[in-house]
């Protein structure tokens, strides 16, 4: 579904992802872990065409997309909810929601989908005309995932979701994921900064550290790694 070979990207002349190399498979959930500023926002930056490559390929679902535009791969079916600024905070629930799905020409198939996304998430149909701004810090989470669903992606990339939400409602998002990746067989790769969640609930997980892939394998491989548990994962236990 997507392959990253040998990429090194950064911001102006300099390269902050250095030679990382990973495969998506249809069907999985990739936690994508490492300690602060190891560079896992710039990875997914870099699949959606908002950072500089210098070297290597980024091939989504078999189309060779490196260095395209990020108007460009917008249209392909790669979901992103950013970590800050994923939702339009004067605009209603409803407004989001419908702006998530303009790609989407079909009117059957909108109206389809945001019944699908609604029932996902119950608080989305409760508060249509709510101001997003004035949501919950993880009913806004809700809404970003749910507008990102509405362009029907195959493959969804979330950064940090659950960053700034209490432990349950993490959980209650985290928990929304795998539903969909289960129910609308949607690819997910997950930036999470609680790796030791994120890894039970992956297949397949990816260890940044310092630009460079540090470890990937299954998560039982990575936390059963001394090297890694020493680095990283050791001062994240809980
Ligand atoms: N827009 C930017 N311009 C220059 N450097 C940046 C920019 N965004 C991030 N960086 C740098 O890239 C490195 C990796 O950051 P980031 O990808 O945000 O890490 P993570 O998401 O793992 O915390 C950090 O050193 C950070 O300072
Ligand atoms: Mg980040």
């Amino acid at each position: 579904m997507l392959e990253i070979r040998n990429l090194i990207s950064g911001y102006g002349k300099l390269a902050i992802i250095q030679d990382v190399s990973f495969k998506v498979d249809e069907g999985d959930f990739v936690a994508l872990v490492g300690p602060n500023g190891s560079g896992k926002s710039t990875l997914v930056k870099s699949i959606l065409g908002l950072t500089n490559i210098f070297e290597g390929s980024i091939t989504f679902q078999g189309t060779n997309i490196t260095r395209w535009k990020p108007e460009k791969i917008a249209k392909m079916k790669l979901g992103y909810v950013p970590q800050l600024a994923n939702v339009f905070p004067d605009l209603t629930v409803s407004e989001n929601l419908e702006l998530g799905g303009v790609t989407i020409r079909d009117e059957d198939q909108r109206r389809h989908l945001r019944d699908r996304v609604v029932e996902l998430f119950p608080i989305l149909k409760s508060r249509p005309r709510q101001r997003a701004g004035l949501l919950s810090g993880g009913e806004r989470q809700m809404l970003a995932v749910g507008r990102a669903l509405m362009a029907e992606p195959r493959l969804l990339i979330l950064d940090e979701p659950t960053a700034a939400l209490a432990p349950i409602v993490a959980e209650q998002l985290l928990q929304r994921l795998v539903e969909i990746r289960e129910k609308m067989n949607v690819t997910i790769v997950l930036v999470e900064q609680n790796a030791r969640k994120a890894l039970s609930l992956a297949n397949r997980g990816l260890v940044l550290v310092q630009g460079k892939s540090a470890f990937q394998g299954t998560p039982d491989q990575i936390s059963q790694d001394k090297d890694i548990i020493r680095l990283f994962l050791g001062e994240l236990a809980i």
